[in-house]
């Protein structure tokens, strides 16, 4: 069974009835790691939030799919997507800025667990997300409108990525999460995803990213300027430095 699966579908602007992407074929599988890319303003970004019925403040959506079939988990059945699908938006998405990151952190824990303070030291624990040169997790302590652009975006892909093991959670979509990170936590962000598929084995990740530095991809997709979604042969980039057989950067992130 496909977690989503998209079979001759075409994303249309709703207005207009414009195509953005033509005959759009692909699926998701249990445990897959996807790249998507394709040049600025193609359309990666709306065919995320029109996967997830994304609905904007004037109660509308920009564009739907339209001509084919869409399902997940083998339903045609598309309310509540939210409650299984991660979605990190490529635009930062914290608010309360007087808030400092660790209640942030908290705030995101889903409300079925009760004990969240713990359930954030053991998160931490077991997936590592905070880097080796902050032992102290300074970061944690900091209040939201102090951070720099990259510890925003770095701490709102943390904050989602907490659901990861709720049950109904199947897939997270992201958007361009390292468009602020330095090389240091592009790597750790890298080793982050594979420590949540290594724990998760059957959690699937699809990432849009013009970055090759991510291991174990099992798909690539390029959006074409004649817009259409076209499978590519991945080739890793090793500008941020080399793996270990796993496919780990950092050896400390090697569960094995
Ligand atoms: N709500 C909206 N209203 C009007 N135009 C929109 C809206 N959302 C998207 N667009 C337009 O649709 C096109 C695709 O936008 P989208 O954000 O999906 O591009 P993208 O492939 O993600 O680009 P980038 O690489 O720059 O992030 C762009 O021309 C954009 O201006
Ligand atoms: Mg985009």
């Amino acid at each position: 069974m496909s977690i989503l699966k998209l079979e001759n579908e075409n994303l249309i602007i709703k207005k207009t009835g414009d195509i953005l992407i033509r005959n759009i074929n692909f699926a998701v599988e249990e445990g897959d790691k996807i790249l998507f890319s394709g040049i600025n303003g193609v359309g990666k970004s709306t065919l995320f939030k029109t996967l997830l019925g994304f609905i904007t403040e004037e109660g509308d959506a920009y564009a739907k799919l339209e001509g084919g079939k869409y399902t997940f988990c083998d339903s045609d059945n598309l309310s509540d997507l939210n409650q299984h699908i991660i979605y990190i938006p490529q635009e930062d998405f914290i608010s309360k800025p007087f808030t400092r990151v660790e209640k942030a952190l908290l705030q995101a824990i889903p409300d079925e667990v009760h004990d969240k303070e713990r359930f954030l030291n053991e998160w931490i624990e077991k997936y590592n997300p905070l880097t080796k040169d902050d032992e102290e997790k300074k970061l944690l302590r900091k209040r939201i409108y102090s951070l720099s652009g990259g510890e925003k975006k770095y701490i709102s892909i943390i904050q989602s990525l907490l659901r990861c093991e709720s049950p109904s959670v199947k897939l997270a979509l992201i958007d361009e999460p390292i468009n602020n990170l330095d090389a240091y936590h592009i790597r750790h962000f890298s080793d982050l995803l594979m420590r949540i598929q290594f724990f998760n084995p059957k959690f699937a990740i699809v990432l849009i990213t013009h970055c090759h530095a991510f291991s174990k991809m099992t798909k690539a997709f390029e959006i074409t300027s004649e817009k259409e979604l076209q499978q590519i042969d991945y080739e890793v980039h090793n500008c941020f430095g080399n793996f270990d057989k796993d496919g780990f950067y950092q050896k400390e992130m090697n569960p094995k």
